[in-house]
Formats: structure tokens, C-alpha cells, sequence
């Protein structure tokens, strides 16, 4: 029987279907010992004593699900993207990423990243590690300790022309038989929030035989599948020139693009690749920040959706230089809105962009919980019986309060008689910086990264 271990009183806001934010005033919410919700009621229903009584200013958010993190590229967040993304790789990426084979510096790494993320209310993060197996299950031991629930995956990548001869696996098996025994020492952790994931890094740095190894023990393992999939032009068209067809056909023969696969980007997806991936229960981590620098074309969201695609958003750190998902969110909002426009003004209004593409911050919330949950098949993003409590507090001030004067300018401002809930949840969206965070839970434990300010 599950015994109650949490409860929380405050108001609630979420986003249940893609279209719909769903306020709920004074709520009480109670969580298992097994760190799921057992119960979501109205205060004047549930008189159970409450342990944190979240205050007026404060609301209760479901946690945030970044679906592509690079993690060895934490150290050049903000830094290298004046190149195109296969100079990027080679010039500046891959030495970095080198350097984890010493795994005193690659937990250097971790022990900064995960935090981070965590303390910007990221309760999911989907890693890429390094080719190094050492350093990629010590990330998968990180996420342990700090309580993130993560996908960790040891990068694999053979191609003697797609990668540099000092970041490499020797070979095809070689590489195959070092991502199983990462799967095997992950699971090994025997942790309920951390799972491994296979990681061919992108086609153009995959040999045929790494492809269809990995896609044999994506079926052998039942681990699930993360990879960049028609990312820009150049990656894209090197995919038509070595298979004949696009990524997702190529990835698909391989038995990669599966259900609940992660595929990277997909700036450069056909209506014909959207179908299949659908069909095959694939789902897109959609970067926004990213694919202005490498994507040369905004992946085209609200087509996707309306196949019925999973999608979810990713930071792709750190060729999205944004490690918060609420930026990223509002970064998804941006794209949208200048794909549906259009960027040229020598061209007329009418065919300067791509209607019905904007999306609002209610949907870019939407795809950082709920949507990136269902990419990964996993119960999370809303406040419901049986979901995981994963959650974060945002504390908004207000301005009008002359106590928060030493606040004003550096925290989440509100007008108490402008704001309605939907302006409120707005700001939080587009403004909410880690100075506005303050609890943050993963399966029902207060995590660290976060900071109570916010408690009762
Ligand atoms: N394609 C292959 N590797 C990478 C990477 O590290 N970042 C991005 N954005 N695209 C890639
Ligand atoms: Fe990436």
C-alpha cells in the first residue's frame, strides 16, 4: 500500500492538452512513498496536515524535460558558434568532448551541469555522455546523486571520415560491445530515476555496421534510441548522398527511429518523414536556440503536431547557448512566430512566411512537460494520480508591494490587479530566471539545486 510522504498546499498550474492552461487554486497534493501523486483536491476537500504551504505568491509547476543535452559541451555554453555545425564539430566539440577520457575532468563537468540544471527546474534531462564509458556512467552516477531523472547514453561513433582519429571507437563491434556494457552498468546503479539510452551521435559519424549493430541492441536491450536526425542541409544532404533516401527512412531501416526514440532537431523533415515517424512512435527534440545557429530552417512544429508527431524541446547544449527550458520555451515561441511571418522583407506579407505555424507559451509549456513525457513514454507533466511528482515552485513578487523594494528588478515581477492567471503563467514562461525557482521535487524528493524560498 502506498503510504503518503508529501503534502503540499498551493495553487497549481499546468498544461494538460497543448491548447489548455489549467489553473488550480488552493489545491492540496499528496505523494507516495513510491514518489508518485496519490490524490489532487481542492483545499476545502482534503484537510490532510499540509507540509509546505506554498504562499500567494508562489505556484506549483510540473517539472521540465529537456530531451537533448550534450553534457561534455557544458564547459563551452555561450562560446564557438560562429561556424557551421560541421566545423563546430571538428574545431571546437570534438577536443572538448576528447578531454572526458580523463574522468577527473569529465566529473568536474557533471558536478556543475546537473545541478544546474536542476536549480533551473529541469526534472528530466536526456544526455548524450562521451564515447568514453568511464566517464559516461560516472554522468549516470551524478544524476543518482543529485536526484535528476535522466536518459544517459555513451556516445558511439566510428566513421573514419565523420570523426577525428583522437575521437573515435576503434571499430564497429568494438563500439557496439562498449554501449552495451554501458547499458549493463547503468542498470547496474539499479536507480528507478536513471536509465541508459543508446547514442549513435548522428549518420554522418556511423559506419553501416555501427547503425545495424546499435539497432540490434536497441531490440536486444529494449534500451530506447537517441540520435540528430536531418539536422541542417549539410548533414541532411551528405544522408541523401550516401543512402539514397532521408534520415528517418535510413534510420528507420536500421531499426533506430523506434517507439520513443529521441531524434535530434529534424529542422529539415518532409510531410512523407513526419508520417513515418509518427507511425513509428518516434518523437523530435525540437532546439529552437540551436537550429538558429546550425539548423538553417525552423523545424516546421505545429505540421509536425497535427501528424500527430510526439515532440518535446531540447536546449542541445551547447549549440543552444540556454541551459533553462523555460528560455528554451520561449525561444520555441520566437521560432514560431518568425517562421510564421518570415524573416525577408523584400518578399510581400503574403509570401514572406509559413502560416498557422505560431504556437503560444501555453504549447511551449505543454512540449516541455507533457510533450518531451510522451517522447520518452514516460508518467510525467501532469498533476494527476499515478504521474511522478516531479515539480517545481516559481515565486513571482509584487511590484506594488513596497516591502519588495530591494527586489524589484531582480525577481519575477506581478501586478496583482493586471495579472490574471494567464498573464502570470505568460511571464513565468518568457521571464522566469533560477533567482525564481525555489523547490524543486523528482519522484517526490526535494532535490538539490533548488532553494526553499518559497516554504510555509
Ligand atoms: N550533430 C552531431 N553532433 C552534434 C552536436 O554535438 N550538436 C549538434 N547540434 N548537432 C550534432
Ligand atoms: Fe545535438
Amino acid at each position: 500500500m502506498t503510504i503518503v510522504t508529501t503534502t503540499i498546499r498551493g495553487t497549481l498550474l499546468s498544461t494538460p492538452t497543448s491548447e489548455v492552461l489549467d489553473v488550480r487554486e488552493d489545491h492540496v497534493v499528496t505523494v507516495g512513498d513510491d514518489g508518485r501523486i496519490v490524490s489532487v483536491e481542492p483545499a476545502e476537500i482534503n484537510h490532510a496536515p499540509v507540509d509546505i504551504h506554498l504562499d500567494r505568491g508562489t505556484v506549483l509547476l510540473p517539472g521540465l524535460i529537456d530531451l537533448h543535452v550534450h553534457a561534455p559541451q557544458w564547459p563551452q555554453l555561450g562560446t564557438g558558434l560562429d561556424l557551421p555545425l560541421d566545423e563546430w564539430l571538428f574545431r571546437y566539440t570534438f577536443p572538448l568532448e576528447a578531454r572526458c577520457a580523463d574522468l577527473g575532468f569529465a566529473n568536474s563537468i557533471w558536478s556543475a551541469l546537473v545541478p544546474a540544471l536542476l536549480a533551473r527546474g529541469t526534472t528530466t534531462a536526456v544526455y548524450y555522455g562521451s564515447i568514453h564509458e568511464p566517464a559516461t556512467v560516472a554522468l549516470a552516477e551524478a544524476c543518482v546523486r543529485h536526484r535528476q531523472r535522466a536518459y544517459v547514453g555513451r556516445v558511439a561513433m566510428d566513421h573514419p571520415q565523420g570523426t577525428p582519429a583522437f575521437y573515435r571507437d576503434p571499430s564497429a563491434s568494438e563500439a557496439v560491445a562498449a554501449s552495451a556494457r554501458s547499458i549493463e552498468a547503468i542498470r547496474a546503479l539499479d536507480s528507478p530515476l536513471v536509465q541508459p539510452i543508446i547514442t549513435p551521435r548522428f549518420i554522418p559519424a556511423c559506419t553501416d555496421a555501427l547503425l545495424e549493430g546499435l539497432g540490434e541492441l536497441a531490440t536486444a536491450s529494449g534500451a530506447l534510441v537517441q540520435t540528430h536526425c536531418s539536422e541542417n542541409d549539410w548533414e541532411h544532404g551528405y544522408v541523401l548522398d550516401r543512402f539514397g533516401v532521408s534520415d528517418s527512412v535510413a534510420l528507420s531501416r536500421f531499426g533506430l527511429a523506434r517507439d520513443h526514440s529521441v531524434l535530434a532537431h529534424g529542422c529539415l523533415l518532409s510531410d512523407d518523414d513526419l508520417t513515418l515517424l509518427s507511425r513509428l512512435g518516434a518523437g523530435v527534440a525540437h532546439c529552437p536556440l540551436s537550429n538558429v545557429y546550425f539548423g538553417n530552417a525552423v523545424f516546421p512544429l505545429r505540421r509536425a503536431l497535427e501528424r500527430g508527431l510526439r515532440v518535446g524541446l531540447g536546449s542541445d547544449i551547447a549549440g543552444g547557448a540556454e541551459p533553462g527550458m523555460l528560455a528554451v520555451c520561449a525561444h520555441s515561441v520566437n521560432v514560431s512566430r518568425m517562421l510564421d511571418d518570415g524573416v525577408d522583407q523584400r518578399l510581400g506579407s503574403e509570401r514572406r512566411g509559413v502560416a498557422d505555424s505560431a504556437i503560444d507559451a501555453t504549447t511551449a509549456f505543454w512540449l516541455a512537460t507533457v510533450g518531451g513525457a510522451e517522447v520518452l513514454g514516460l508518467e510525467a507533466g501532469r498533476f494527476e494520480p499515478g504521474q511522478w511528482f516531479d515539480a517545481f515552485t516559481v515565486t513571482t513578487i509584487d511590484e506594488t508591494d513596497r516591502h519588495n523594494l530591494d527586489l524589484v528588478g531582480t525577481r519575477l515581477g506581478i501586478w496583482p490587479d493586471l495579472d490574471d492567471w494567464p498573464r502570470r503563467f505568460e511571464k513565468i514562461v518568457r521571464r522566469a530566471t533560477p533567482a525564481d525557482i525555489g523547490h524543486v521535487w523528482v519522484g517526490g524528493q526535494a532535490v538539490s539545486g533548488g532553494r526553499a524560498l518559497s516554504g510555509g
